[in-house]
């Protein structure tokens, strides 16, 4: 095995390398080879100063987490970082930590322990922890105040955010950016140093006292808001908050308490769990590494509205030229008034610069014909969401379209293999759904049809990643894995107003849950005609005598679409605030009544897992199918396409935190309450709740 820190000189100075592909994780041996490097360094009589430096892409990305697993499972003790920390800070000769890539977590924290800090202009450093459900555990909390002061600490520990490498300048993070080669610049920046006092960041106390009245609240308050739910940001406040009140070792006696609370919450598993789902989403088994990708270096979007516009966004926002093509001059007009206003907004918002929304305006080039087609490398097809149409669409880009170009369909709900069969190139065709609003959410479905090739998958997969998607392989199946499973969700939720719940308690429930809105809040911003369009294309499949929701239809029917329309299943003002609707209510109980369905009171607890445990069944079943590859796949796609909080880990790892005992226990009262065609037990979840295992253990090609 290669060595993970090699010591080497450049004259009077040492050079010390961490070499822990891919991203030097702390792992067992680092921390210790690390300590050891310095020390002989320092004991080498010649040297003056050392340097240590990452080797490959970055600098140390923080502890290894998967040995967080480990520790918590019992499989491991947690071996502190700090100690080895300490003793770096107190190497007589001057430490240098020279950065690029990231210095992240516990990376930030050996950085700290370092005298000088000297960084790549492109680098960045951060504490984003609590992206795992953690706080810093190696005195993180404690010297980064010391070296940015408190507010902004305050902000790097509780929101996990990093910052770049000018920033940590002007913060006193780091002591230079170096342009050019960062190691001949660190050991240039050392020689400078080299014999000057070594300054200690465990004992600058200056900026500790530097601090407004109220930041902590304020801190709490924002923590609260942005991070609804999660405890680890205020964990890190507190931490940051001690390094205020106590001396160091005492500050980082009560930060470890915080770590250890943290590292063994179920937020923090579940967390952890959305870390490698997130990474694991992106690999296909039978789409090997070495699989060809091919180059997109321009695209087409077919359709500009509120769909089309925003891929066409994402596209622009990756730097690929884009052609986006309408059929009228005024649909046209309008869908790039939307683009042209959205990038205004974010000038506004001082996201964007104006030349950068110049540059990106220029990329989308609207049109009304098939011109330059030809030569795109991807034509997404983004338009009405019913077949006839995409099939017509996908036979003239056929004609058009050069050998080798991919042809994707943004699809929510229709079969691409029908869609393909429009075409004379199947292998070629492939779904990209992506979510509203398209620039805005990270969550890409890829969809695999029956011909779909691998270079198509891989080249999605790789392509997703430029674009800043997060992309998940579906299969072909009616609403693929995010809208097929909103299909019993948005079920239970219509069904809980039948029974009694007003719709107020049912939004209100399931965002107290964690969701960003409720279920009828969520239809009413999406449009409630989008689903009554595709209840239309899908009513042949509709078993007859089993119930289903009863007013959804009627709304639609009177023009209440929802937000759009300043009603749907609530009442909206001008700036779109909902308010109760009696005129709703008033239909529900109608409805109910007439279908002699009795009404009572229910439970919040019910009327979460009622439309919880419904996701968890059909992804189970979805599961099953092979429809998703993977557990955490099913997780990605509601965290990252429905705002299903990530700190309860994704619906099929809320279930397994739960237990799946305890799931399809309940789901068995549903069923004998409901009926079986609508609460049957998926026989996955049964056999794994039966033989005490989880979703997060299945693993879907072997059917174990
Ligand atoms: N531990 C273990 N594995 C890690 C890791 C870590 N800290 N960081 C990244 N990896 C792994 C990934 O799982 C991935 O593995 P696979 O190739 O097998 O999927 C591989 O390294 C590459 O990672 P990415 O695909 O994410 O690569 P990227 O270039 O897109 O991003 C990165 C690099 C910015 C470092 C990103 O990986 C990242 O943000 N990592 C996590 C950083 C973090 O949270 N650090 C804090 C850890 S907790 C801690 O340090 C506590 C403490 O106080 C001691």
């Amino acid at each position: 095995m290669p060595d993970l820190v090699t010591l080497t000189r450049q004259g009077e100075i040492a050079v010390v390398t961490i070499d822990n592909p891919p991203v030097n994780a702390l792992s067992p041996g680092v921390p210790e080879a690390l300590q050891a490097a310095i020390e002989s360094a320092a004991g080498d009589g010649p040297v003056r100063a050392i340097v240590v430096i990452g080797a490959g892409r970055t600098f140390i990305a923080g502890a290894d987490i998967r040995e967080f697993i480990k520790i918590v499972a019992g499989q491991r003790p947690r071996i502190a970082l700090l100690p080895f920390l300490l003793a770096i800070e107190d190497c007589h000769k001057p430490v240098v930590m020279a950065i690029h890539g990231a210095a992240l977590g516990g990376g930030l924290e050996t950085a700290m322990a370092g005298h000088y800090r000297v960084i790549a202009p492109s680098a960045q450093v951060g504490q984003p922890e609590v992206n795992l459900g953690i706080i810093p555990g190696a005195g993180g909390t404690q010297r980064l105040p010391r070296l940015a002061g408190i507010t902004k600490a305050l902000e790097m520990c509780s929101l996990g955010e990093p910052v770049r490498a000018p920033e940590a300048l002007a913060l006193g993070i780091a002591d230079r950016i170096i342009e050019g080669d960062l190691l001949a610049g660190a050991v240039a920046f050392a020689r400078e140093i080299a014999g000057a006092p070594a300054p200690k960041t465990r004992e600058r106390n200056e900026k500790l006292r530097d601090f407004g009245a109220g930041v902590f609240e304020a801190a709490r308050e924002r923590a609260r808001h942005s991070r609804r739910g999660q405890t680890a940001p205020l964990a890190a406040i507190d931490a940051v908050e001690a390094a205020t009140r106590l001396p160091f070792e005492e500050g980082c006696r009560r930060e470890a308490e915080l770590f250890n609370q943290c590292l063994f919450s179920t937020q923090s598993k579940a967390l952890i769990h959305v870390f490698f789902a997130e990474r694991a989403a992106s690999r296909i088994p039978d789409v090997p590494k070495e699989t060809p990708v091919a180059e997109i270096r321009r695209a087409a979007v077919i359709g500009a509205g509120t769909m089309g516009g925003g891929i066409a966004m994402t596209y622009a926002n990756a730097g690929i030229p884009v052609l986006l093509k309408e059929v009228s001059q005024e649909a046209l007009d309008r869908g790039l008034d939307v683009v042209r206003r959205n990038y205004a907004n974010s000038v506004k918002k001082g996201k964007l610069s104006q030349a950068a929304m110049e540059q990106r305006m220029a990329l989308i080039t609207p049109q009304l014909t098939y011109d330059g087609f030809a030569e795109t490398d991807l034509i997404v097809e983004a338009v009405f969401e019913g077949m006839a149409v995409k099939k017509q669409v996908f036979s003239e880009i056929d004609r058009i379209a050069r050998p080798g170009c991919i042809l994707a369909s943004n699809t929510s709900y229709l079969n691409i293999d029908a869609i393909a069969s429009a075409t004379g190139r199947a292998e070629m065709v492939v779904g990209h759904h992506f979510f509203s609003p398209a620039n805005v959410m990270r969550l890409l479905e890829i969809v695999r049809g029956r011909a779909t090739s691998p270079t198509v998958l891989a080249t999605s997969m790789a392509l997703a990643r430029r674009l800043n998607k997060i992309a998940v392989l579906a299969g072909n199946a009616p609403g693929f894995i995010g809208n097929r499973m909103l299909g019993p969700y948005r079920r239970e939720a219509e069904f809980l107003l039948e029974e009694g719940a007003p719709v107020e308690q049912v939004n209100q429930a399931l965002h107290d849950f964690g969701m960003p809105m409720g279920p009828l809040a969520m239809l009413d911003l999406a449009g409630l005609d989008v689903g009554w369009r595709v209840r239309q294309e899908f009513r042949h499949l509709e078993k007859p005598g089993v119930r289903r929701p009863l007013v959804a239809d009627r709304l639609c029917e009177m023009g209440r679409f929802g937000q759009k329309t300043g009603r749907g299943w609530s009442r909206y003002d001008e700036n779109r605030r909902p308010s109760p609707d009696p005129e709703v209510a008033a239909l529900i109980e109608e409805a109910a009544r007439q279908a002699g369905i009795a009404r009572r009171a229910i439970s919040d607890e019910e009327v979460i897992d009622r439309s919880i445990l419904a996701l968890v069944n059909e992804g189970a079943r979805l599961l099953e199918e092979g429809i998703a590859l993977r557990a955490g796949d099913i997780d990605i796609v509601y965290i990252n396409g429905y705002g299903f909080p990530a700190w309860r880990g994704g619906p099929m790892c809320y279930a397994d935190t739960v237990g799946l005992r305890t799931v399809l226990d309940r789901i068995q009262e549903f069923e004998e309450r409901h009926g079986p065609e609508l609460w049957s037990p998926a026989p996955l979840l049964k056999r794994l709740a039966e033989s005490g295992e989880t979703f997060g253990s299945y693993d879907a090609r072997s059917g174990k």
